[in-house]
C-alpha cells in the first residue's frame, strides 16, 4: 500500500478521459483501490477517483463517516465504484457546495441532480447499484465527473460562488 500524490487543479492529466477496467478481481486492481483509501484517508476526503493519482482507469471510492471536511453530510457507505453509469432519477437541479482533494482550500457552489441511479462494478466484477440524493448523490456525480476529465469549477454556472474554504466560512457562506 502507499500514499500518492494528488494532481491539482493546473495539471492538464486532470483532464484525461479514463479507460474502463476490462479485468476484474487482479491484484494490480485491488492495490489501486487500497492505493485510493489510504490516500483519500490522509487527506480526510470524502472521494477520490483513480485518475487523482495518475492512473486513468475508471475506478473511484467514497464514504462519509463523521467527515471533519463535511461535518454536516449523511454517512455514506465505504464503496468502490468501477466503470460507473449514472441516471438522473430526475430533472431538478439542486446546488450545494463542494470541495476537492485535487483543488485544496477552495469550495464552489455546484448545480447537481437532486437524484440518480448509480450502477457499477466492485473489484471482484459484482454489480453495484443504488438510487441515492443529497449528499450521497453529489459526491458520486463529482467523482464520476472526474473520469470524464471534468473538475467541479467545470460544472459551476455562477463564479462569485466560489473562493477559499476559510474566506467562505468566515461570511457563513458554507
Ligand atoms: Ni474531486
Amino acid at each position: 500500500m502507499s500514499i500518492h500524490r494528488i494532481l491539482r487543479l493546473g495539471d492538464p492529466e486532470l483532464h484525461r478521459v479514463s479507460a474502463p477496467v476490462r479485468i476484474f478481481d487482479t491484484d494490480e486492481l485491488r492495490r489501486l483501490i487500497d492505493d485510493l483509501w489510504n490516500t483519500m484517508a490522509v487527506r480526510s476526503g470524502a472521494g477520490l477517483a483513480a485518475p487523482q493519482i495518475g492512473e486513468f482507469l475508471r475506478v473511484l471510492v467514497f464514504s462519509v463517516d463523521a467527515n471533519p471536511r463535511y461535518p454536516e453530510a449523511e454517512p455514506i457507505p465505504p464503496t468502490v465504484l468501477i466503470n460507473p453509469v449514472i441516471t438522473p432519477l430526475e430533472e431538478t437541479l439542486e446546488p450545494g457546495w463542494e470541495g476537492c482533494l485535487s483543488i485544496p482550500g477552495m469550495r464552489g457552489l455546484v448545480p447537481r441532480f437532486a437524484a440518480v441511479r448509480y450502477r457499477g462494478f466492485d473489484a471482484a466484477g459484482e454489480i453495484v447499484q443504488r438510487e441515492v440524493s443529497g449528499f450521497h448523490a453529489r459526491v458520486v456525480q463529482h467523482e464520476c465527473d472526474h473520469l470524464d476529465g471534468i473538475l467541479y469549477p467545470q460544472r459551476m454556472t455562477d463564479l462569485s460562488q466560489f473562493g477559499f474554504e476559510d474566506e467562505l466560512t468566515l461570511a457563513e457562506r458554507c
